[in-house]
Formats: structure tokens, sequence, C-alpha cells
């Protein structure tokens, strides 16, 4: 029986896929922070390249992949889709579990998918150096990658608890040449002021994007490129759901339930706007379901709202469910699901309805986690690990209910270097908050 569909190099994407053209209402427009009036191209410069800003705001359906990008994703793409076999016969569920690997990239996540095209954007544009922010670290080091392969240099704030839990992607940004701050840091005048009021504030996403922002419209000739949330780099990760279509097509099944952890809602959008399209445009009934941790709850427990995606309030306000943008998440291990929004892509497919939400506490998500790395080998990384917990719930109801369901789920990560929360798991440590 096969259960790994693999796909050969010549068939990398050859374009992105926009949702934004599919919507059928449009996605409301972002707002100048200071005026409160609609964006205009000319805001966004300050922080991001022209050529970026235009595919932030594109309407278009299909964006061209340049060459130069498909040929260093070809260092791992396609990426593989797998059957679960194993974990469905744990489980003795008459469901059909299948899960695309983005673990298989240098890194071990799906985050260079946007890494590699910002990096090249901007190398085009004329930029010498990029600031960002990372969670665990995960997209700190896809950024480390993409610069250093496009001759950029590049600055990573680093949330200060996953500094201090996971010193391996630290070392691993280090490696690939790229100067790594913890966050609240003493470089940023922002930073300064959060450790005045806290020295040992364990960090926010949103407080390393402040900073990462204030060092960019400082410094001439760098810009900011973001991980997560943007228009763009959802887009980007359209690579992933474009693949799984044709993997699964391979595989003789359509999902019914097409499943992602969700931070910033990239890798969600990766694996699951494709599919979108076809509900959209061909009727197709699947369940989209996003996954996140019950300690910060953005899509069930927040508001839909204008917002800031950072803290310091210097990014535009955009349209996203929201637990406000000074919200301090508890520092569970899933660094990465550590933020106060959800992108306004995402936000909106959840607010018509295209896609479900549901939260689970960090033990349970563990226990998932454990589950699948017995049955199936791969350790995957805790953010990840939330997406396996609903579909081990999902392919347990489908047992109870004695129906065949086919689950499709994205492993966003794997989890090797996070075996310290591992750690605190199988001793027994762990605390749900
Ligand atoms: C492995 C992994 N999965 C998921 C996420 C969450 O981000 P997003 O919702 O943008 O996919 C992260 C973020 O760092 C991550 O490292």
């Amino acid at each position: 029986m096969q259960t790994r569909f693999t796909l050969p190099q010549s068939s990398i994407p050859t374009r992105w896929y926009n949702l934004l053209a599919d919507f059928p209402e449009p996605v409301p427009v972002p707002l100048h922070p200071g005026t409160r009036q609609p964006i205009t191209p000319e805001d966004m410069y300050a922080i991001f390249p022209e050529n970026v800003v235009a595919q932030e705001m594109s309407a278009e359906r299909w964006i061209d992949i340049p060459e130069e990008v498909r040929d260093v994703y070809a260092l791992w793409r396609p990426t593989p889709l797998l059957r679960a076999v194993r974990l469905e016969k744990a489980l003795n569920t008459p469901a059909h579990i299948y899960y695309k690997y983005e673990g298989s990239s240098p890194v071990g996540s799906h985050k260079p998918n946007t890494a590699i095209p910002q990096a090249y954007y901007n190398k085009i544009a004329g930029t010498r150096c990029l600031a960002t922010e990372t969670g665990a670290g995960q997209w700190g080091a896809s950024l480390a990658l993409a610069c250093q392969l496009f001759g950029l240099d590049c600055l990573v704030w680093m949330v200060r608890v996953s500094y201090d839990q996971k010193p391996y992607r630290r070392l691993l940004m280090q490696t690939y040449g790229t100067t790594v701050y913890p966050s609240p840091s003493d470089q940023t005048e922002f930073g300064r002021a959060q450790l005045a009021k806290d020295p040992n504030c364990p960090g926010s996403l949103g407080i390393a994007i402040s900073e990462a922002i204030e060092n960019t419209v400082t410094h001439p000739g760098t810009k900011y490129s973001l991980g997560s949330v943007l228009n763009h780099v959802c887009l980007h990760q359209t690579v992933i759901g474009e693949e799984a279509i044709e993997q699964m097509e391979q595989a003789g099944e359509e999902p019914d339930i097409v499943v992602g952890c969700v931070g910033g809602g990239s890798n969600l959008a990766g694996i699951a706007f494709p599919f979108i399209r076809k509900k959209i445009t061909e009727g197709k009934p699947y369940r989209i379901l996003a996954v996140e941790p019950v300690s910060c709850p953005t899509l069930t427990k927040g508001e839909l709202r204008y917002d800031f995606g950072d803290t310091a309030g210097m990014t535009p306000l955009m349209t996203m469910y929201t637990l406000g943008h000074d919200f301090m998440p508890p520092s569970i291990h899933a660094g990465g699901l550590r933020y106060h929004g959800m992108s306004p892509a995402v936000s909106h497919a959840y607010k018509l309805g295209l896609i479900e939400g549901v939260a689970y506490p960090q033990t349970s998500v563990f226990e998932a986690a454990v589950l699948f790395a017995r049955t199936e080998g791969l350790v995957p990384a805790p953010e990840s690990s939330h997406a396996i917990r609903a579909v081990i719930d999902e392919a347990i109801k489908a047992r109870e209910e004695g129906r065949k369901k086919v689950i499709l789920f994205n492993l966003s990560g794997h989890g090797l270097l996070d075996l310290a929360a591992y750690n605190s798991y199988l001793t027994g440590k762990l605390q749900d908050e």
C-alpha cells in the first residue's frame, strides 16, 4: 500500500494563489496608524520595498513565482505527503489521515516558503539588511537562511522566553550569519522602556515586532520582514496547498477536513487557501479547521476589529480577530502561537464561515504529539502538534460515528529543537498555563 506521495522538482508550483481575488466580499482595508485613513502604498515604503507592497495589495488571483525563488525552493520542495497509517491503527479509526510534511525544509518548518521570496524581492529592490522578530526561532532561522542565500544582512529580535528556552534555534540563526537579540532588548527605545517596566519581561511577538520596526525606520537600507499575518506571507505559503491538491489526487482521495495550527495564520493559509478556492468556486464541502492554544485563543475568544500588529502601535491597523495588541500571552512552549492577532485574510475567512476554530490546552497537545512520534516516527513541533490534537479528536469521532473520514493536516515543522519542551511533558512538569 502506498503511503508516501511525492512530486518531482518540475512540479514545484509556478504560481502562488491569492484568495483575496475569490472572497465573496472584500477584506476591509488597513488604516494608517496616525491618520486612521486607508493606507496607501507610499505609507508602507518606510518598512517594505515597493515590490513587496505591490504584492501585499494585489487583487490578482495568480502571481508568478520568480525562477530565482523556484530554484531555491528546489532545495526541499515539493514536500512529501504521507498517510499516517500507524497512527490510524493506534486510534483504531476508519479515518484516513494524511499529512503534508513542511518540516523537511532546511530549517525544519514552512517558514522558508515566504522567507525566500521576501529576501529575493528585497535584494532586487536594493535593500541591504532585513530586520525581523521571531518567536520559537523558526521564522528567524528561515529569514537568516534566506538572507544568507541572497547576500543580505539580517537582524532578529527573538522573544526572550524562547531565546532562553531554545538556544539551538538562536545558534542556527548565528550559524547562518545573523545577529540575534533577546526581546525586549536594550537595542531600541521601545525595548528599553519595556525592560524599565519589567526587567524580567518574557517578551511577546508584538514587542519583538515593534523593536524590529523601530530599527528599520531608524536605519536607511534596512527593511522589515514579517513571517506571518500579512497577505503576501499567506500568498507565498500557498505552495503547500497547491502541491497537496495534486498529491491527494495521486492518493485517489479528497479530504473531508483540512487542519492547520494557527499563530499568525500563515501555515493554515498555506494548506487551506487553495482548498477554500475550491470551496468557493466549485462548491466543495471541505471543513477547514484552525487550531490554537487555549492560552492565546485569538479566533475562538478574540474580537473582530481594527487593531495593531505590534505592541507599540507602529504597524497599520488591520481588521482581525485580536486579543488586544497589548495582550501578554503565557509562556507556553509553542512560542510560534503566542500572538495576539490573526491574519486579516484568515480572520475574514473565519468571519465568512469558511473556516472553523478550536482551542486546546498544551498538555493535551503534547499527549497528541507523543502519540504521533511513537506511531509515525516524526517528532512534531509544539505548534504543529495543536493540529495533530484536533486530527486525533476528529479521527476518534469518526470511529465513534463509524464513518470513514479523510483528514488532511499540515505538519508545519519538526520538534527536534524543542526537545526541552518534550522533557517538561515527559517528566510531568508541563502545566497548561
Ligand atoms: C512550526 C510552526 N508552525 C506554526 C507556526 C505558527 O505560525 P503561522 O500561524 O504563521 O503558521 C510557527 C511559528 O513560528 C511555527 O514555527
